[in-house]
């Protein structure tokens, strides 16, 4: 089986979404393995963010994720990462298919509810530095 990293952004959170995230992930098969409520440190949201350094967002975005709590957790089974970004939906969350949660819950690109790692190293990378020793 796969780990992934998924979060519920601050906006999921205040928005009273965790349960729901969960239980998509939990009626999709998959399995949590870590999980915690927490706020973000600066230093960690630019770690996680790394790669959308150069981007115009980047400022916006760490300003979001540092914003209020997020729901971290590992997320387990066969083909987690795939699983997740499909029960996530596409970034833009007009563009999210119905059913998925970007497109049943979100509308801006930027307040889009969740993260879930994209590649199997990015999910290694992430689940290091949000989950040491996990
Ligand atoms: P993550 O799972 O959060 O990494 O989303 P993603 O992999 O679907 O998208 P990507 O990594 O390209 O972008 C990371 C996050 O930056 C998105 O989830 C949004 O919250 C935000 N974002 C992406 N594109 C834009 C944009 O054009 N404008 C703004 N304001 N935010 C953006
Ligand atoms: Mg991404």
């Amino acid at each position: 089986s796969e780990r992934t990293l998924v979060l519920v952004k601050p906006d999921g959170v205040s928005r009273g979404l965790v349960g729901e995230v969960i239980s998509r992930i939990e009626r999709k098969g998959l399995k949590l393995a870590a999980l915690e409520l927490r706020n973000v440190e600066r230093s960690v949201a630019e770690q996680h963010y790394a790669e959308h350094a150069s981007k115009p967002f980047f400022e916006s975005l760490l300003e979001f994720i540092t914003s209020g709590p997020v729901a971290a957790m590992v997320v387990e089974g066969d083909n987690a990462i795939a699983a997740f970004r499909q029960l996530a939906g596409v970034t833009n969350p007009v563009q999210a298919a119905n059913g998925s949660i970007r497109g049943d819950f979100a509308i801006e690109v930027q307040y889009n509810i969740v993260h879930g790692s994209d590649s199997t190293e990015s999910a290694k990378r992430e689940i290091d530095l949000w989950f040491p020793g996990v």
